[in-house]
């Protein structure tokens, strides 16, 4: 045999198909026991609850019921056959209509079970099949009279069982028949308690379904038809009271104690011997109330129930019953608790109803939620609602009043939300407009610098980033990414600085050398833009000659100083179609990097002028630097800032600053024109003998620079280009 692969998945359909298989045998579980564990719950298709049972230690006595399964489907009876029966005699009688007594010790006596029908635990009632009495002529003066007289317990000791009067009638058909329903011992005196009569055997009176009189009557059983006390024993009788003319047609008549619409009249019934028992073969249903007997009744409020109380289920409740009470014990009846059902005479028999489920019978507003819980429901409104769904109906919460404000502040909110969307277009708008205005498309198409975003640049702007404050504006000290830049922050703009502006980033961008600062990119989005340089760690050379990051400097580092310098100024004195003048040449404006390179920067008011072309604008620069011609003419030439370098120089070999009375400058040019050595004009640190002929060689270049007469000073590619050749073969 094969056996089927494990390690396959099952297929999704099968699993679901399992898992409803699962959920309907759930299901099934889910039916609450009726009887205790391990006792049989059923007899055929018939319920047997507990108290009644089947088996030895399955019923509480005098419930005990047999199942005889030689018949199909199964019938069950009431056990205690001489307690509980129908006794069958069956004899012949005469018409007798003035005799009141009747002797009943007949022979041919018979008994029979009584078979169950169902039983209701909640109702603490059972149905039984129950006789019909018959009386049948044979002739038209005689009678072959069946009595059945069912028997529930004994006159000395009363079982559970009692006739239920409430739900039962006595119903007597036949063309002329009196009706007695008393208890089998005193049916003979027991008056008639309805009378079926169709004059002058009128048979078309008789209606189906009526028991009015005519071919049927019925009556209400009473507990005074009876022996005393309830009705557990019960004769329903026949008084025949005349002979019968229609004896060949309609020879029988019945009697019989039946539920309440347990027997519908058909006129068929009157006639023929077997139509009603034909239509009846196992009797006619019977109501029976139960009790739990035995002289026993609830125990009183805070009472220990006694050992073998029968209400033992969680929310049950127990109520004093009438079976046998008049007569000779107490009783009593289980139930279960409001919203609490099934058997109240087994552990937890009773369990909570899911009221839900029954819309009908539990009361649930359809504005309501229904939710169960255990024994009861509650019916919460639905949110927005307010009242008990369960009392009556939910109502709005909120009146019309309450809706139009929370509408309005809702309106406001909104109103508020998109005013604010529209001020931040508009600020953004604005940053456009800059970005606009401040050529940033051009500068974006040309690609030469990075145009940052404001919000890149505004985290920096703070004073404690603050590096240094000069008359252009302020400068930063920050990072971007991983790069640290110097941001130049122009003083709150006027038309001047705008201009510088533009002309640095023009300038900028068209000089690209290692000696002159890199402008890596700047940000247009504000009304004066913001310049992003590299950063310079060692500061300007200013500073390192005079100023608070004054070092030592020996005079390799001067010369490259120079050197490089020169060379920055050179190339851009040198640029094939325009000449960029710097203009404001001095130490402030050297910047130097780690290993003291130098760079120029701050092109602020530098300017672009077409070769051959001379250009006169205002004076800005540092006047102590100024070339004098310069400031007489107003002529910038790219000897002005040959002028200024050489003031450079003399500071770089003296380290002393020079000041706006021309001191320093006029000190080296008297120096030289008497042709002396200016040894104690040095600076100290440098002054030693072996390099003095460098440093009157530098001397000697300054003064050249610092020619009253422009044509005389060198032009700064020349500067350049001498002072490599020193710095060259000092090095070699
Ligand atoms: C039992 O089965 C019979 C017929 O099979 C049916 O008439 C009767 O109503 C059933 N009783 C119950 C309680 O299901
Ligand atoms: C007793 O009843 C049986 C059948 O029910 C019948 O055959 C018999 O004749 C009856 N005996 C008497 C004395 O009536
Ligand atoms: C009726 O039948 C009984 C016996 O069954 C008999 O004694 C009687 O005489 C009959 N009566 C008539 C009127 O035939
Ligand atoms: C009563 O009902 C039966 C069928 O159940 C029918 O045959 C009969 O004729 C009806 N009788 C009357 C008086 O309508
Ligand atoms: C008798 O008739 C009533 C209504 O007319 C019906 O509810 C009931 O089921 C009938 N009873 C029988 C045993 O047919
Ligand atoms: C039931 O009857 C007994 C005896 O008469 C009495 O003591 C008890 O209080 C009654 N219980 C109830 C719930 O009526
Ligand atoms: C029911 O009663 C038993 C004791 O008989 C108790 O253990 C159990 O907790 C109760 N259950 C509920 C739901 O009250």
């Amino acid at each position: 045999m094969r056996t089927p692969s494990r390690s396959r998945p099952l297929p999704t359909i099968l699993l679901l198909i399992l898992a409803g298989a699962a959920s309907v045998i759930a299901e099934q579980d889910e039916q609450q026991p009726v009887t205790h564990p391990g006792c049989p719950d059923k007899c055929g298709n018939i319920s047997i609850p507990f108290p009644f049972g089947l088996m030895p230690g399955c019923f509480r006595e005098g419930f005990e019921v047999t199942c005889d399964h030689t018949f199909d489907p199964p019938r069950a009876f009431l056990a205690d056959r001489d307690t509980n029966r129908i006794t069958v005699t069956e004899h012949d009688e005469s018409a007798v209509p003035d005799d009141s007594y009747r002797s009943y010790s007949y022979p041919n006596t018979s008994y029979c079970p009584i078979e169950l029908m169902d039983v209701s635990v909640d109702r603490s009632q059972a149905r039984v099949y129950g006789p019909i009495t018959s009386g049948c002529s044979t002739n038209s003066t005689t009678y072959k009279l069946k009595d059945q007289v069912m028997m529930l317990g004994r006159l000395t000791s009363a079982g559970p069982f009692a006739v239920s009067e409430a739900l039962n009638v006595v119903i007597g058909v036949g063309w002329r028949v009196g009706v007695t329903a008393g208890s089998s011992y005193t049916t003979s005196s027991t008056a008639v308690a309805c009378r079926s009569e169709l004059p002058a055997g009128r048979l078309e009176d008789a209606r189906n379904g009526s028991c009015a009189g005519r071919g049927c009557c019925e009556a209400a059983l009473r507990q005074e038809n009876s022996y005393y006390g309830p009705v557990t024993n019960v004769a329903p009788g026949l008084r025949l009271e005349d002979s019968n003319a229609l004896w060949k047609t309609n020879p029988c008549s019945y009697a019989m104690v039946v539920e309440k619409s347990g027997y519908n009249f058909s006129t068929l019934d009157l006639y023929g011997d077997k139509v009603l028992p034909g239509r009846f073969p196992k009797g006619v249903p019977v109501v029976l109330d139960f009790a739990i007997v035995g002289d026993a009744a609830c125990p009183e409020k805070g009472r220990r129930p006694p050992p073998d109380y029968a209400c033992v289920s969680n929310n049950s409740y127990c109520v004093n019953a009438t079976v046998g009470q008049s007569g000779y014990a107490l009783s009593y009846v289980c139930k279960c608790a409001e919203h609490y059902e099934g058997n109240p005479y087994i552990a937890n028999g009773c369990q909570d109803i899911d009221e839900c489920k029954f819309p009908d019978l539990y009361y649930c507003s359809t504005n309501g939620i229904c939710k169960n819980r255990l024994g009861g429901y509650d019916c919460p409104c639905k949110p927005g609602m307010k009242g008990d769904g369960k009392l009556g109906h939910c109502a709005e919460k909120f009146p019309l009043v309450a809706k139009v404000i929370v509408g309005t502040t809702g309106c406001i909110f909104i109103i508020v939300v998109i005013s604010l969307i529209f001020l931040l277009r508009k600020e953004k708008r604005k940053t456009r407009e800059f970005y606009e205005k401040n050529g940033g498309p051009t500068l974006e198409k040309a690609k030469i610098i990075k145009l940052f975003k404001r919000e890149e640049l505004v985290p920096i702007l703070k004073s404690s980033n603050r590096i240094g404050k000069g008359g252009f504006g302020e400068v930063y000290k920050g990072n971007i990414g991983n790069e640290l830049v110097a941001v130049k922050k122009p003083i709150k703009g006027n038309l001047l600085e705008k201009e510088q502006f533009a002309n640095e980033v023009i300038i900028q961008s068209q000089v690209i050398h290692k000696n002159i600062i890199r402008l890596i990119g700047c940000c247009l989005e504000v009304d004066t833009p913001l310049l992003v340089y590299e950063f310079l760690s060692n500061g300007s050379l200013d500073d390192i000659l005079h100023g608070d990051g004054k070092k030592p400097l020996n005079l390799d580092i001067r010369l490259s100083i120079a050197s490089e310098s020169a060379d920055g100024l050179a190339y851009m004195h040198s640029q094939t179609n325009t000449i960029i003048l710097h203009g404001d040449v001095k130490p402030a404006n050297i910047l130097l990097d780690d290993k003291f390179v130098a760079k120029i920067s701050d092109f602020g008011i530098s300017r672009l002028i077409a070769r051959e072309k001379q250009h006169t604008r205002y004076v800005i620069g540092d006047t102590s630097y100024m070339d004098p011609v310069y400031l007489q003419s107003g002529l910038l030439t790219e000897k002005s800032d040959v002028y200024s370098f050489g003031v450079v120089l003399l500071e770089l070999i003296s380290r002393k600053k020079t000041f706006d009375d021309n001191s320093l400058v006029n000190v080296f040019i008297e120096a030289h024109r008497r042709g002396e050595r200016a040894t104690e004009l040095f600076d100290n640190e440098i002054a030693v003998a072996e390099d003095l002929e460098l440093l009157q060689n530098l001397a000697g270049m300054a003064v050249e620079c610092l020619n009253l007469d422009v044509d005389q000073r060198p032009a700064m590619t020349d500067i350049a280009h001498r002072l490599l050749i020193m710095n060259q073969s000092r090095n070699s």
